[in-house]
């Protein structure tokens, strides 16, 4: 196969619309390998800034980062880590995600996976940023 436009060009950088149903193995074993440490990264976030998981009326949202989020299957799992260890510290504190991955990718598709595969959870804000994390 040959990459001749200058959107088949942009659509190669990025992982395919058909990521989602290939993504398997490997990659959920070096996940599910990361799950204790992102949990104990919010433990140590807390333990040093307390004041940060301060639930009220002025309270920051707690925002979490995803980058290269691709079409977001593989996001679900440490994502609902991270959301319920803020969570055990901050029940109601407002959480952003921020899905970050080049302009090109495929936004729609990760909305609708990372949506559904989180939808259990309240007070939870989605969005995205498409930059090349580089620059
Ligand atoms: C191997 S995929 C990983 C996808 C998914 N996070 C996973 O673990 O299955 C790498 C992702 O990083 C994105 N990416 C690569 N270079 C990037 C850059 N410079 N800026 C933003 N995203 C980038 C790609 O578009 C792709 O979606």
């Amino acid at each position: 196969m040959s990459i001749n436009t200058d959107s088949e060009q942009k659509a190669a950088r990025v992982m395919n619309e058909d990521y989602n149903n290939t993504v398997t193995g490997w990659v959920h074993e070096s996940i599910a390998a990361t799950l204790d440490d992102l949990a104990s990264c919010v433990t140590k976030y807390h333990e040093v800034n307390p004041q940060r998981f301060e639930e009220g009326p002025n309270s920051q949202p707690f925002v979490i980062a995803d980058f290269g989020c691709a079409t977001g299957a593989s996001s679900i799992v440490p994502l609902r880590a991270l959301i319920q260890a803020v969570r055990k510290i901050a029940p109601s504190l407002t959480i952003q995600i921020y899905l970050e991955d080049l302009p090109e990718n495929r936004f729609d598709i990760a909305f609708q996976a990372v949506s559904k595969g989180l939808e259990e959870f309240d007070n939870l804000f989605i969005m995205a940023a498409g930059k090349d994390f580089t620059v």
